[in-house]
């Protein structure tokens, strides 16, 4: 965000013709290549230029900003590209692939106090008369800006487990917040009609702030991926506002990709979990967890071990692997390559069934598997593999569990019932590798795992993985 912040320190000087005229093709340039970045970043095999396209046109956007504008001090903007770089870099590259839904709700906070904190300073720049349109604007990208720092800073906190990941409730936790955005948003209002009160402008400011505190307190960690996404996506409203206050057409668009894509992306993880916007933000769904851990109880499950796991994949045709959370906990991905290499180089098929929502954050399983250099034609998304499970000799569950619950399908009274899931149940046989019989995020029992035809891995994913691929090689060794 350091980077449209360095836009509008520019966007405040005077216009130069001609090369207003340059830096407005240049923005829709830069425009259309974040529109076409979107589009690429919707496929693996076309992410990398997505994400390159993307970098090019934030490159374009700034380049023409700051040699099409007086720049008021380039000293004061490199110092704060220095500041910035100093964070962002060792923060990207030293962070986790498991931590990065709270280093993106991090990117997000600063985001959107940066366009809150631009909306303050033109507020009170523009006092007394600020014109009526820009106050809209203005209170608009204020009020999502200050609620989305403290909701993303608190989202942060809970996914880094800095603070409790449970959800807080307290009695009228509903009506005292829906209370505080009303009167937030009612002081907005009456800020658009008589902004020379500015006396009021810091209660306006501190509840908008409360109320993003409150917003998120009483979500369960496990459900911040969301939030985070909704989050983001009123974080690009306010920059999408910011551009009407401050007559920035690149930010509108900006703005507008970025609260609609994340807004898109919200409803697209609830719907593959087949759950509302009310249940996520409103449900506690956290408090569920708890209660169903209490009621597992203790069936007897078949188990083996590595050797004869490596013998059944060995004699398999077809196996379908099913990457989950754990799979990116245990950092097992290259050893799942290795396993993938061998069993080829064996003439087996493998092949890889991503469920839209495994893992903790959209793409979770892609950019792991990515990372390993697994083919991506060998990963299909659950709707065009279901089918192919009931002809799989060996469905092989790596740290998955609620995606491959059938009590999605055949429990009513389950929290995942109408959870779209991947038809592991249907392969002739299923081994899951996981450590215990723990349950995932849902919290819930695995009818699965108490199946004949299912076979416990009990171990971590990365040390489990490695045992097969050592069973392989003295297997091939000994043939
Ligand atoms: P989960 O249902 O969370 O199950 C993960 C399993 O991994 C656990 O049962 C755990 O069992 C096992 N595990 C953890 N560490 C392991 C390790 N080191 N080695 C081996 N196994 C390990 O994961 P899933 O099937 O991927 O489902 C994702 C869940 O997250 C869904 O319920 C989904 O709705 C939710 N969710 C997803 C998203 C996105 S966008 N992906 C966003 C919000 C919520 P043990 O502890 O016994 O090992």
């Amino acid at each position: 965000m350091i980077v449209p912040l360095l836009l509008l320190v520019a966007e405040h000087a005077a216009p130069a013709g001609p090369r207003q005229t340059l830096m407005h093709l240049s923005y829709i340039v830069a425009s259309g290549l974040f529109v076409l970045a979107l589009k690429w970043m919707n496929s693996p095999t076309t992410a990398r230029r997505g994400v390159f396209a993307g970098e090019v046109g934030m490159l374009i956007a700034i380049i023409s900003t700051l040699i099409s504008h007086q720049v008021v001090s380039f000293e004061l903007i490199f110092i704060a590209f220095l500041v910035g770089s100093a964070a962002g870099v060792p923060l990207a590259y030293l962070m986790p692939m498991t931590a990065v839904p709270q280093r993106t709700a991090l990117s997000h906070a600063f985001g959107a106090l940066a366009a809150a904190l631009i909306g303050t300073a033109e507020y009170y720049k523009m006092q007394p008369n600020v014109p009526v349109g820009i106050m809209v604007a203005l209170i608009l990208e204020m009020l999502l800006g200050f609620l989305t720092f403290t909701g993303s800073l608190m989202a942060c906190g809970k996914l880094q487990e800095i603070l409790p990941t449970r959800p807080i409730v307290y009695r009228n936790q509903n009506i005292i917040n829906l209370s505080i955005l009303i009167i937030a948003a009612g002081l907005g209002v009456y800020l658009i009609v008589h902004p020379e009160q500015t006396v009021l402008f810091p209660i306006f400011a501190g509840l908008s702030l409360l109320f993003g505190v409150l917003l998120i307190v009483p979500i369960g960690g496990a459900d911040m991926p969301t939030v985070i996404s909704l989050l983001n996506s009123y974080a690009g409203l306010s920059a999408c506002a910011m551009g009407f206050a401050l007559d920035n057409k690149l930010l509108v668009i900006a703005g507008a990709l970025d609260g609609s894509s994340g807004f898109i992306l919200s409803i697209i993880m609830c719907r593959a979990m087949n759950r509302s916007f009310t249940n996520v933000l409103f449900g506690a769904f956290g408090q569920i967890q708890e209660a169903a851990k209490g009621k597992a109880e203790a069936r007897p499950v078949r188990s083996a071990t590595a050797e004869e796991a490596a013998g059944i994949l060995d004699a398999a045709r077809l196996v379908l692997v099913v990457p989950g959370y754990g799979l990116a906990v245990a950092q097992a991905q290259h050893k799942l390559r290795e396993l993938y290499d061998v069993l080829t180089r064996r003439g087996v098929d493998v092949q890889f069934a991503i469920h839209p929502v495994a893992g903790r954050m959209p793409g979770h399983m892609n950019v792991l598997l990515a990372e390993a250099d697994i083919p991506y034609d060998k990963l299909h998304e659950m709707d065009d593999i279901n089918s192919d499970f009931a002809q799989a000799d060996v469905a092989l569950v790596i740290g998955a569990n609620d995606v491959t619950n059938p009590a999605a399908r055949n429990d009513s009274s389950s929290p995942i019932y109408g959870m779209p899931i991947l038809n592991v149940d249907q392969a002739r046989t299923v081994m899951v590798i996981k450590r215990s019989m723990s349950p995932g995020f849902a919290g819930i029992d695995n009818e699965l795992y108490y199946m004949d035809k299912t076979l416990m891995l009990f171990g971590d994913a990365k040390s489990f993985l490695g045992n097969i691929v050592k069973e392989m090689a003295a297997l091939i060794k000994a043939a």
